[in-house]
């Protein structure tokens, strides 16, 4: 049995909303509590899927996981295990986050190679080299990559041809237990990356240069166990924001941080959204159709490949025409399809989209490829006439804890209904 959003279309979202910690944050905070034995506690963790996956595969490696609400606490074994199978594995993107600490800690690790998103080719190659450039061996066999460094690590120069989130982490978490010093030039700068760098410092890792793109780190011999509260969603928060603006609606963001979301918040006030922002959150408010906006999507702190598709939905209703360009994951208009079934007129070519805007789209079955993608269609489904289903919710699910009761709480028409 799998489950579908039925969405009636119209509702003017109003009220407010708290953000939850960030996804892409706390799943790579707990495969890193592996690089020191002992009980480390994450707080402000979402309440998603994707976490619990995360706490079998860290069980399945010796580590005792207990969850309490929005925190987990992780104990440490002296000795994890280093093969992290393939049935956890392919279920999750971010399993692969336990690769750096399993070979800086054990000097061998095995894992599957991960599953997540349909969004496009994700590739391992920066992985590797970047670990080979530290002492490992490292291959790719029988779908598992295979690292080994019995002798343990040594810190190099090393340089990213691309500011890669996944391959960044890996390469810093393996290095804080280098022996000697690693540099990391063209690192990511991504807040959620950042947070985890604060996350190892508190462990007592040395590290210089956290949201620049010139990481140096000081390998210890050991880190010790620690506690962290995660930080706000910022995806999350861009969601809602281009929720009000795409409802004409006027929506409080509790907990959302500004300074992570500059470059979209500035496209959302250039299709005329009212943006005022302080301490206690953002407040997003449209009057009015909103109008077109042109993106292209680039590493931090360029505009997130994450929120895309929701600015392809708010072009599909937008006074105007509009390019939107790829530039991270070549999968990511796949679900273009879907929304031109709500009469989107959308033309993709390479990794250009062209949006000519409609006055209003027209309520009709849909399935969410992906996370983000998942929750652009329920929004573009409030933004159209009469009834939309999206189909496979449980994508949204895995990035957004209660998105349709928040909906819901919000003023629009949105429930969960079960298909067999
Ligand atoms: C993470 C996020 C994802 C987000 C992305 C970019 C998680 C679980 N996912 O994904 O939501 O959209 O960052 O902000 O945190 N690449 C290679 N070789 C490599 C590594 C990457 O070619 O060794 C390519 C990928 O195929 C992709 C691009 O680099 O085209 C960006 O990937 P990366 O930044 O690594 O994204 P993820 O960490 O997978």
């Amino acid at each position: 049995m799998s489950e579908r959003l039925r969405i009636v279309g119209g509702a003017r979202l109003h009220g407010e909303v708290s953000v939850c910690g960030a996804k892409n944050s706390a799943l790579k905070l707990m495969a890193a509590t592996l690089l020191a034995p002992g009980k480390t506690t994450i707080s402000n963790v979402p309440e998603i899927a994707d976490v619990g996956i995360m706490a079998d595969l860290l069980t399945r490696l010796g580590c005792r996981v207990s969850r309490e609400r929005n925190s987990v606490t992780i104990d440490v074994p002296q000795t994890p295990g280093h093969r992290a199978d393939y049935d956890l594995v392919r279920k999750l993107r971010a399993s692969i986050n336990v690769l750096g600490p399993l070979v800086a800690r054990l000097g061998e690790a095995e894992v599957a190679l991960p599953g997540g998103d349909a969004i496009g080719s994700r590739g391992l190659d920066f992985h590797i080299s970047g670990l080979e450039m530290l002492g490992a061996t490292a291959h790719i066999e029988h779908g598992y990559v295979f690292a080994s460094a019995p002798h343990g690590l040594k810190g190099a120069a090393l340089a990213l041809e691309f500011p890669s989130v996944g391959a960044t982490e890996n390469l810093l978490t393996a290095a804080v237990l280098a022996s000697g010093t690693t540099v990391i030039e063209n690192a990511a700068r991504e807040p959620d990356f950042v947070d985890l760098g604060e996350f190892l410092i508190s462990m007592g890792a040395e590290i210089e240069g956290l949201g620049t793109p010139t990481l140096t780190v000081h390998g210890v011999s050991t880190l010790h166990p620690t506690n962290h509260v995660t930080i706000p969603d910022r995806i999350v928060t861009g969601t809602w924001a281009f929720a009000a603006a795409m409802t004409e609606g006027d929506i409080t963001i509790l907990g959302g941080r500004a300074q992570d979301l500059e470059l979209p918040l500035e496209k959302l006030a250039s299709a005329g959204a009212i943006i005022t922002s302080g301490t206690h959150g953002i407040r997003v408010r449209m009057e009015g159709r909103p109008k077109s906006i042109d993106i292209a999507t680039l590493p931090y702190p360029g505009f997130p490949t994450d929120l895309q598709p929701l600015v392809i939905c708010l072009n599909a209703i937008a006074d105007g025409n509009a390019i939107v360009t790829e530039n991270v994951f070549e999968g990511r208009f796949m679900f273009v399809n879907e929304l031109v079934r709500l009469g989107a007129q959308i033309s993709v070519d390479g990794h250009h989209a062209s949006i000519h805007g409609v006055e209003r789209l027209s309520g009709a079955p849909v399935a969410a490829t992906d996370i983000r993608a998942g929750a652009a269609l329920v929004l573009a489904g409030l933004a159209s006439d009469g009834v939309t289903l999206v189909e496979d919710s449980f994508h949204i699910d895995r990035g957004y804890p209660s998105f349709p009761e928040e909906l819901r709480a919000l003023g629009a028409d949105v429930t969960r209904e079960s298909v067999d």
